[in-house]
């Protein structure tokens, strides 16, 4: 399948190595890119280090791709001042190289929806300062391609979890790492509202998608993943997995933003607790319509990602 077609996955984190992988998985040509060598590499893929934000390593590392794959990332805190950049360089080496450029994003840009499901052809009408950020980082992608710039397809998906995620998400180690070290699962705003949880198998997948099906470009697509169901009744199915109760410690929006004084990481989290005070439902049926559902279910995403937390490295 398509050898002469190099990918070049520019992040080498939670989604870029599980999508690195993935590609290499479908036989094609990978070079996955990012500052500091990753821990693990799946075999056979080329591994460069780059800066991206320097120019022209940044080009220098997309060199010969037909397709680049944007999933770097910046410091929670400091999405601002540091993100922008970060893209901006990936976007700069796609459009050098003629490559097909795929960006992975969040659903922060569109800011609370009242709990309506969000489809692709909803505004960019962030109130929060990251949800902002992300919104005028889209809007950089699609200025660019409507200029002729770069060729665009993005990726949108929810909060993610699976094997391999333990920070910056909902659904990392204050869940999973706690649940199996028998503690209670750290949670904030209400567990019983259905909310969409993206499996990073899933994003990796439809990203693949993206990047290898020429209907994707030119749109924005939310990527499929298990069905949506309430926090509480994808903890019921961690409790299944590690065999005990797993009981919620849900902390008030109030005690988030006091202890957000303090401790940086809550103080994000805090401006994103409208996430779970409402549905946040992401609709998939346009990528659905046009590529096949594709999303895990949800019991052996769960499953999965248990078994990862208890034979990752350090577990004893
Ligand atoms: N967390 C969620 O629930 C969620 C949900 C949906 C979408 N997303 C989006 O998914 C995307 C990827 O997130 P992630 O969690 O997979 O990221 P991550 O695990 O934080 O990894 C970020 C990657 O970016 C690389 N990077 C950072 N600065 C760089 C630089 N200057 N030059 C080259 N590489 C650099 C890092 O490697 P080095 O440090 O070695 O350079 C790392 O490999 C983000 O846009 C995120 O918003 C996240």
């Amino acid at each position: 399948m398509g050898e002469d077609r190099l990918h070049v996955v520019f992040g080498t984190g939670q989604v870029g190595s599980a999508l690195a992988a993935h590609l290499a998985g479908l036989g094609l040509a990978v070079r996955a890119v990012s500052r500091h060598r990753p821990a693990t590499l799946a075999r056979g893929i080329d591994w460069r280090a780059a800066d991206v934000t320097d120019p022209e390593a940044a080009a220098d590392a997309a060199k010969g791709a037909s397709v680049v794959y944007q999933c770097v990332n910046a410091p929670y805190s400091q999405w601002p001042e540091l993100f922008p950049p970060l893209q901006r360089g990936v976007l700069a080496a796609a459009g050098r190289t003629g490559a097909l450029l795929v960006a992975l994003e969040n659903l922060y840009g569109y800011g609370p929806t009242g709990g309506r499901p969000m489809t692709e052809d909803l505004p960019l009408a962030a109130t929060t300062v990251k949800g902002r950020t992300r919104a005028a980082m889209t809007a950089e992608l699609l200025a660019a391609a409507q200029a002729g710039r770069v060729r665009l397809a993005i990726g949108r998906a929810s909060d993610f979890f699976g094997p391999g995620v333990t920070q910056g998400s909902t659904l990392g180690e204050r869940v999973f790492g706690n649940a199996l070290a028998g503690r209670r699962a750290d949670f904030i705003g209400n567990p019983d509202l259905p909310h969409t949880y993206s499996y990073v198998p899933d994003i990796a997948a439809g990203l693949a998608i993206l990047g290898t099906d020429a209907r994707a470009a030119g749109q924005v697509w939310h990527l499929p993943g298990p069905p949506t169901v309430t926090t509480r009744a994808l903890l019921d199915l961690v409790a299944g997995e590690v065999g005990h109760q797993v009981a919620v410690r849900s902390l008030p929006k109030l005690a988030v933003r006091a202890l957000g004084l303090v401790n940086p990481m809550l103080r994000e989290l805090a401006e994103m607790a409208y996430e779970f005070d409402q549905p946040f439902v992401l609709d998939t049926s346009k990528y659905e319509s046009a590529f096949g559902a594709a999303g895990t279910p949800l019991a052996g995403a769960v499953a999965a990602t248990v078994a990862w937390y208890r034979t990752r490295p350090g577990t004893s």
